[in-house]
């Protein structure tokens, strides 16, 4: 099928980059110039494993552009996969959203159908509908199928996902995807068709359903703390029973990133809107805004209230391992609450650092390496806030060399206490090893 993926971000590009290996005809549009550039290089532009090498392997399929107008007519199929930011007040922002379907009313040559990717408040697949009959004289098969891919995963999730949901209204034809997904059928992932307020809502559900579990581990991880509890035993005991599960259930410094912080904002607004508040939504919110304030406030105690002119590395500024987003990262919080009381911060990535700076001000007391090592050279404490590979596997003696007294604050449980017996050792929800 001849298709049009407008919006080449994580979910974009790599729907884009997926879909061309099924022998799909794929054009993709972005009006971000340096990015399409790049793309016409061949240059992947995001980390995400495996994106280079499918990139490569489907580029007979492929074709990027900057012009809207190329990219969209002559198409029988439209993705939309722009960003859908957060508004001040918590709801989503569809500014981009509303721009991408003006260009596909305005360059469409052929009746179409979109398919609605971006993650969008409930009602809006009927909306966008509306304004797309409004704006063309063609007709339009709107169909809302959420992504659930995760940052990090997001080729291996697009390639089999645990499922795809389509929203499809009364009236409108499933032929399409049903012809565009037959990939998917082969490979008995479960297809789910609803109506498009279930599939929407279902996307937000699911997210905040899986932040609650993050911040529901770690209220229990406070006050596994207070009973001398380990927390990583406590979730693996809870994990074993599959009506609970294991995923997502890792205590730490909580969630960042580009989705849960505002898919939890939105769906709390909508909740709201509706007379219907949610006071999970609310605790979850809440318990992660909390986790990393608390976390830097034991960093505090334990220098007896007085950080100032205290060395603390920062390890880890992506909002995760094997990614450069930095969207939301906790790693923000637990610098800027270091520099507050006083602290002198050196913070580490090996890739996120000219991201991470354009989101904090500069500080004479803020410091940045991309040396892991030699980041850690002479401080007084490492704080470690995201799971990169070359951090999850420092080694005891690292820290020993590169420390006097070493004392490690470990906000993503990334060592066994045990193995760090030797150094000066503190998690989360777990027993300290002094
Ligand atoms: N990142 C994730 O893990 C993830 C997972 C599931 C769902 N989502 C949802 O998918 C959507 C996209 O997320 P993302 O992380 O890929 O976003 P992103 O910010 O990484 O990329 C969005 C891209 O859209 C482009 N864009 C914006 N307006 C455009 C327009 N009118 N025409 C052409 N291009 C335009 C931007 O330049 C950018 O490159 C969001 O709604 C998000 O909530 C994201």
């Amino acid at each position: 099928m001849e298709i049009v993926v407008i919006g080449l971000g994580y979910v974009g590009l790599v729907n884009a980059v997926v879909l061309a290996g099924y022998h799909h005809k794929v054009t993709g549009y972005d009006l971000n110039v340096s990015k399409i550039a790049r793309l016409k290089q061949g240059e992947a532009v995001l980390s995400e494993p495996g994106l280079q090498e499918l990139l490569n392997k489907n580029k007979e399929n492929l074709i990027f552009t900057d012009s809207a107008e190329t990219a969209i007519k002559d198409k029988e199929v439209a993705f939309v996969a722009v960003d859908t930011p957060e508004n001040p007040d918590g709801s989503a922002n569809l500014v981009h959203f509303y721009a991408a379907l003006h260009q596909i009313a305005k360059f469409a040559t052929r009746p179409m159908s979109v398919i609605i990717r971006s993650t969008v408040p409930v009602g809006t697949n009927r909306l966008a509908a509306a304004y797309l009959k409004e704006e063309s004289p063609l007709a339009f098969n709107v169909i809302s199928q959420p992504e659930f891919l995760s940052q990090g995963r997001a080729v291996k999730d697009m390639k089999k996902p645990y499922r795809i949901i389509l929203g499809v209204a009364e009236g409108e034809t499933k032929k399409t995807v049903k012809a565009l997904y037959a990939f998917y059928t082969k490979k008995h992932v479960p297809v789910l068709y609803t109506s498009p307020e279930s599939a929407e809502l279902a996307k937000y559900a699911s997210n905040n359903f899986l932040a609650l579990k993050i911040s529901y581990i770690n209220e229990m991880a406070r006050l596994a703390e207070k009973v001398g509890a380990d927390i990583d035993e406590v979730a693996t005991g809870m994990g074993l029973d599959p009506r609970i599960g294991k995923a997502f259930f890792k205590a730490g410094i909580g969630y960042g990133g580009s989705c849960f912080p505002k898919d939890t904002k939105a769906l709390n607004w909508l909740a709201d809107k509706k007379h219907t508040p949610s006071e999970t939504l609310k605790a979850t919110i809440k318990v992660n805004q909390e986790q990393p304030k608390l976390f830097v406030d034991k960093i505090n105690q334990r220098f007896h209230g007085v950080l100032t002119g205290k060395k603390i590395a920062v390890l880890g500024l992506a909002f995760k391992g094997n990614t450069t987003d930095v969207r939301n990262s906790p790693a923000y919080p637990i610098i800027e609450r270091l520099l507050s009381y006083g602290a002198e911060v050196v913070a580490y990535d090996k890739s996120a650092i000219e991201e991470f700076k354009k989101n904090i001000d500069a500080n004479e007391h803020l410091t940045y390496s991309n040396q892991l090592l030699s980041a850690m050279k002479g401080v007084q404490a490492v704080v470690i806030a995201n799971d990169a590979k070359e951090i999850k596997t420092l080694k005891p003696s690292d820290f020993i060399d590169a420390m006097d007294k070493p004392i490690v604050y470990d906000g993503r449980n990334l060592y066994k206490p045990l193995a760090m017996a030797k150094i000066e050792y503190h998690s989360v929800g777990r027993p300290s090893s002094r």
